[in-house]
């Protein structure tokens, strides 16, 4: 049984606030700079410090049709034909057609991108047909935005930012919508411990849930909070199970747990090759666009060849980049590969498949909008649908700034009335803290890369084990650890539910793709403490496979 509240302290603290926005990305600080002046107070609630979520270690770019000859078409098309006919064709357009205009305004607040000749540089990415990738510091282009993006809250003083608060639940008003948030702030002033924070909005910008798995790229923060408050207050999840596995992370070893250091695409975009422990290219022949081929496609080629050969990584040969162009245009990565004892410009990169983003999250529709009265939901928590089965590469930083502007847009006009709290009748359950490493092997093991209704009837019947273990003590490792086990249980019904391959699921029962029965979404909610698939029919929207 999942609890549907987690148990915590009775609040000792009350404020209000009109907004509050869960997360300091680039789709959270958006929101708020884009709601300022237009709501009364803004409440910023970040789980860490500012910059500890994953926009930070964004390193490839930002897509949006910005080059000569590049049109916002071209990009729809590419972004169709990733999401293997799972997008919302509408939801694409929107990123598209106002991801130009938004890219622009962030540079209007302070972003520096990588420029050539005075003109915006711009890179190509896995399953892009023009360069479109919006670049900064070389490699460190979401480390840029953070920046930027901070320094442009500080010159708004009406924002309010509480660091080191976990969104606890979101706080029900009498028709079932939202009337505020219960926030645990390790704190030194007046807001410490659980109090709640009364609202007539909240956006959830809260990232992905990475840790659900043993190795992932996200940072430490990414556990699913989001989507698994939401799902408790009655929100729908939809698309869980497109869970993209990105191709190129570094191999540091069989027993290395955790965030791993990424290998941006953009360094394939300039021309490195994937090889085998024999040299022999693993994507040719394999796809057109061979080492640029979408990512579910390179994800894939490299796990069969890691079945064939045995061995649990592949290579990366960037040599021929040599050592000046390395310095330039991939600094981060250069010294982080260097750290962990490789010299990509002298020797092979060992990599390997690693969980790196979520396309599914919060269902919303076009303007942010959850099906909770006053929830919003934007960047990796959200599912706009504008990522379908795989997302294409660097939309995701476009994804949170063009739909957090147009919950702005729409947000101010629709402000809820204040709502008095009711009594919060849900059960409440907590699992402690050390399920975590259990849960993450299990979803590794069975939920991961590869999956079969065997593997998948098992990984369910061990997280309603793990789900069972509640009756422990408040805190954040009790918090963090119910909320894995929620988005787990969920991630694992949706891919259970769906009996197809399509995108980054990949089942090995059902090798196909198969438009006729699995075209659509599915969506899940939380019924009597267990998550609970349904799918739901939706025209596939790409002229053919990738
Ligand atoms: C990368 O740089 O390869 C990651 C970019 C992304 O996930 O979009």
């Amino acid at each position: 049984m999942i609890a549907s509240r987690l148990a915590a302290p009775e609040p000792g603290w009350t404020t209000r606030a009109d907004v509050v926005v869960v997360g300091s990305g680039i789709a959270g600080l958006t929101a708020a700079l884009r709601l300022y002046g237009q709501v009364g107070r803004i409440l910023v609630v970040t789980k860490d410090v500012l910059d500890a979520g994953s926009t930070q270690w964004a390193q490839g770019g930002i897509a949006a049709a910005l080059g000569p000859g590049d049109t916002p078409a071209q990009h729809e098309r590419d972004t169709l034909v990733a999401g293997a006919g799972a997008c919302d064709r509408e939801a694409v357009r929107v990123l598209v057609h106002e991801g130009p205009e938004a890219v622009r305004e962030l540079i209007s607040w302070g972003a520096v991108f990588d420029q050539q000749d005075g003109v915006l540089s711009l890179t190509r990415e896995g399953g892009h047909h023009r360069d479109r990738i919006a670049h900064a510091g070389g490699d460190a282009t979401g480390a840029e935005i953070q920046r930027a993006l901070i320094a442009a809250v500080d010159r708004a003083p009406e924002i309010e930012v509480i660091q080191h608060a976990l969104a606890v639940d979101l706080v029900p008003a009498a028709d079932g919508g939202v009337a505020g948030v219960t926030l645990h702030v390790l704190g030194e002033g007046q807001v410490d411990g659980v109090g709640r924070v009364l609202c007539r909005a909240v956006v959830l910008a809260s990232g992905g849930l990475g840790q659900v798995f043993s190795q992932t790229t996200n940072p430490a923060v990414a556990t699913g909070d989001g989507m698994a408050l939401a799902l408790r207050a009655g929100a729908t999840l939809r698309d869980l199970e497109f869970v993209q596995f990105h191709p190129t992370v570094m191999w540091l070893g069989e027993q290395s747990q955790g965030q791993q250091p990424l290998i941006s695409e953009a360094v394939r975009g300039e021309g490195a090759v994937l090889v085998d422990g024999e040299g022999r290219r693993i994507m040719e022949g394999v796809h057109p666009l061979e080492d640029l081929a979408p990512r579910d496609v390179v994800a894939k080629a490299i796990t069969r060849r890691m079945h064939e050969t045995g061995m649990p990584h592949v290579w990366l040969d960037a040599r021929h980049l040599g050592p000046a162009f390395w310095e330039r245009r991939f600094p981060t990565i250069l010294a982080t590969a260097r750290s962990h004892g490789v010299d990509p410009v002298t020797e092979l990169v060992p990599v390997a498949p690693a969980q790196h983003y979520a396309s599914g999250g919060v269902a919303t529709d076009l303007w942010g909008r959850a099906d909770v009265a006053g929830l919003y939901a934007t960047g990796e928590v959200a599912c706009s649908g504008v990522h379908g089965a795989n997302r294409l590469a660097s939309n995701s930083l476009l994804e949170g700034l063009v739909f957090s502007r147009r919950i702005a847009e729409v947000l101010p006009g629709e402000l809820r009335p204040w709502s008095e709290p009711v009594a919060d009748r849900r059960a409440a359950g907590l699992v402690p803290g050390a399920v975590r490493r259990r849960l993450q092997e299990v979803m590794t093991d069975r939920v991961g890369v590869l999956r079969s209704e065997k593997g998948l009837d098992s990984a369910l019947a061990d997280l309603d084990v793990l789900a069972e273990e509640v009756g422990h003590e408040p805190g954040p490792d009790a918090w963090e650890a119910t909320n894995l086990v929620t988005v787990s249980r969920a991630l694992a019904a949706a891919a259970s539910l769906r009996e197809e391959t399509r995108g980054s699921h990949w089942r090995d029962d059902h090798p196909d793709r198969d438009d006729a029965a699995w075209a659509g979404h599915v969506d899940l909610v939380l019924a009597h403490g267990v998550p609970s698939a349904t799918f739901h029919p939706a025209p596939a929207t790409d002229g053919g496979a990738a």
